[in-house]
């Protein structure tokens, strides 16, 4: 596939790599069109079926990550339309099917289906330039891309519900201590960052990841008790694993574990 609204390239110098994909519509500040949505699927299911890679950053440019779903477009649809051509869902969702963590490293605006394409994302880094947002009540619609969902579910039901209704935007400090975001960097330094919590990720055992990956985005699914449960039964197929004896091997022994990735 030719991408043209989306780069991709491939960092890192160890065995495993960083995925990168740079969300890049400059002239709309990266607003989610149909073909974009359809190149960031088919680029995030390539890196997800790459071994050589670890794990995927997602990122816009220092203006935006992405300033929602592209406003001309929705203006298009009427309801049979935006219902036959399952609007906002059927390119929108690749990126839950990836089973490698995605980092989304955040500038600028993140607004609308941009927000929640963040929240898509595993682990979120701003920069303090960040800017999130739902404010698609200006447009007098509802968000689509599970807005009214995650982001109470993220940063707690008041806030969300401030966002939501007053379609305000929410600074990177705030949306650190809301919990939106693990952290908050110079965004002359967001990717870099981004690219060494990367590294760290793709240095460890890849079902391990995996594994971790799963279980944490489940403990938003199931309830307490079941999700204890299921992780308990993964902890101990671990076991059944080469890498676990040698992760704990390497420790006593005092040297770097040498993963087999099985
Ligand atoms: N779709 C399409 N184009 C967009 C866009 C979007 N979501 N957001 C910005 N653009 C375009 C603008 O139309 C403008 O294009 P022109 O230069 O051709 O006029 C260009 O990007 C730059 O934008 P501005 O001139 O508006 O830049 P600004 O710095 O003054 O303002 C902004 C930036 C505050 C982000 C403002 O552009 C804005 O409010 N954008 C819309 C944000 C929004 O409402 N997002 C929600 C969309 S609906 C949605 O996402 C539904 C869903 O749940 C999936």
């Amino acid at each position: 596939m030719n991408y043209e609204n989306i780069l991709v390239e491939t960092r890192g110098e160890g065995a495993r790599k960083t995925g990168v994909i740079r969300l890049n519509r400059p002239k709309a500040l990266n607003a989610l069109s149909d073909p974009l949505m359809d190149e960031l699927g088919h680029a995030l299911k390539a890196f997800d079926a790459d071994p050589g890679i670890g794990c995927i950053v997602l990122t816009g440019s220092e203006k935006a990550f992405a300033a929602g779903a592209d406003i001309p477009t929705l203006l298009q649809h009427d309801f049979l339309s935006a219902f036959n051509s399952q609007l906002i869902s059927k390119n929108w969702e690749h990126i839950l099917a990836v089973r490698k963590p995605v980092i989304g490293a955040v500038a600028g605006f993140c607004l609308g289906g941009g927000c929640e394409l963040a929240m898509m994302c595993d682990v979120l880094y701003a920069a303090d330039n960040a800017k999130f947002g739902q404010p698609e009540i200006k447009l007098g619609v509802i968000p689509g891309g599970g807005g009214t969902q995650r982001l109470p579910r993220w940063v707690g039901k008041s806030k969300a519900m401030d966002m939501l209704l007053t379609g305000r935007f929410m600074d990177a400090a705030e949306a650190e201590r809301a919990g939106l975001v693990a952290r908050v960097i110079p965004a002359e330094q967001l990717l870099e960052e981004a690219f060494k919590a990367a590294e760290t990720i793709n240095g460890y055992s890849a079902p391990v990841v995996a594994l971790m990956k799963q279980l944490t985005n489940q403990a938003f699914e199931v309830p307490l008790t079941e999700g204890v449960k299921i992780e308990r039964g993964m902890f101990h197929a671990v076991f059944g694993t080469h890498d676990q004896r040698e992760g704990m091997n390497a420790f006593l022994e005092k040297r770097p574990a040498n993963w087999k990735h099985g």
